[in-house]
């Protein structure tokens, strides 16, 4: 069966303000009504699920200044897309509505609380994209001098989803008994502390509400790093992964077929979603128009795109132009 999921790669955020078919996006771009429409098309095209990326920092990874971001909306502002979940699970009747939470920066007590809420809201169809952050302004946010070590972060990661499996198993079925004739709400029995003590966490429990319809719900993971990769084999339901061509997107799932059944884990039980980036036309000719002008226009305003570069690849390219540089463009452009 294919499984079709939509990217919202900007999360809550500005997108198109450059162009005249944004409307007053610049103006108005918290407004949720393009998201609200946005997931009922997908609801219509029978797509598993929507993702929404998120973030927390402005950054600075280029001319060691948060000028081009503002000035270009590159990353910022950015609206957290948790709030939006709930909007878009009641504007939708299938679709899975998955956003973005960093592990390192959100305690595992409120991050369990959070999506076992919204699967309530949404009635078992939230979803949680597990991302570590990478960068050591986002961590500056959240008290901390730098940003743990890469794979330490997957370590923490770990610890973190088995604390919250922890949280949402709290409450056993059955638990609430709603039982006016005896006057029992929940049954006192079937709602345990989990007592975690680890490397990493301490959390007594129980979570203060039960999971919701899905019991545990969607994890979507897009770690690229073998720590990543190994992390996503173990938690994770969904993967989406960013690969150049074919043979990478099967060197991909083999990869992940192998860590699951290292976790013991079958190869359907996580499905791996590959991005693609696809522009229409009435024809193949007008949509191979569109797409020369859409790398014309892109390759005449480079300065957010060297911008964003420098932000993922934590090196600053106002002044460089060494090769890395031309080989990053050719990538991405
Ligand atoms: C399609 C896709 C979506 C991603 N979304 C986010 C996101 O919303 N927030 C974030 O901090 N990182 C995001 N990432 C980064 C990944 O979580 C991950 O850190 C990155 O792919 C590098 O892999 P690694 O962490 O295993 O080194 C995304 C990556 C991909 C490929």
């Amino acid at each position: 069966m294919m499984h079709l999921g939509w990217f919202v790669g900007r999360g809550f955020s500005v997108h198109g303000w450059k162009q005249d078919w944004w409307g007053d996006e610049a103006l108005d771009w918290t407004n949720p009504d393009i998201y609200v429409a946005l997931a009922q098309a997908l609801d219509r095209a029978c797509f598993d699920y929507m993702m929404i990326e998120d973030g927390s920092l402005v950054p600075d990874a280029y001319e060691g200044s948060s000028r081009a971001y503002l000035q270009h909306a590159v990353t910022v502002p950015k609206a957290d897309p948790m709030p939006l979940v709930p909007l878009l699970g009641q504007a939708t009747k299938g679709l899975g509505i998955i956003a973005t939470m960093t592990t390192a920066f959100y305690p595992p007590y409120l991050g369990a609380r959070l999506a076992a809420t919204l699967d309530h809201l949404t009635r078992g169809r939230a979803g949680i994209n597990l991302v570590t952050a990478h960068n050591d302004r986002a961590a500056q946010n959240f008290g901390l001098d730098r940003h743990h070590e890469h794979d330490k972060r997957y370590e923490m990661a770990s610890e973190w989803i088995e604390v919250v499996d922890k949280l949402w198993a709290s409450w056993q079925p059955g638990a609430i008994r709603a039982d006016r004739g005896a006057g029992v709400f929940a049954d006192n029995s079937k709602v345990r502390p989990i007592d975690h003590e680890g490397a990493h966490y301490r959390c007594r429990g129980p979570l203060n509400l039960p999971a919701g319809p899905q019991g545990r719900p969607v994890v979507c993971q897009a770690g690229g790093s073998p720590a990543g990769r190994s992390f996503a084999a173990r938690h994770a339901d969904t993967i989406i992964a960013l690969v150049r061509d074919v043979g990478e997107a099967k060197a991909y799932r083999s990869d992940i077929t192998a860590k699951l059944a290292e976790w013991g884990r079958q190869p359907d039980s996580c499905k791996v979603l590959f991005c693609i980036s696809v522009v229409l036309g009435e024809t193949v000719a007008e949509a191979a128009e569109r797409k020369r002008r859409r790398q014309v226009a892109l390759a005449t305003d480079l300065e957010p795109r060297l911008a964003a570069l420098s932000f993922f690849g934590a090196r600053d390219l106002s002044s460089s132009n060494s090769n890395w540089l031309f080989g990053c463009i050719s990538l991405t452009v």
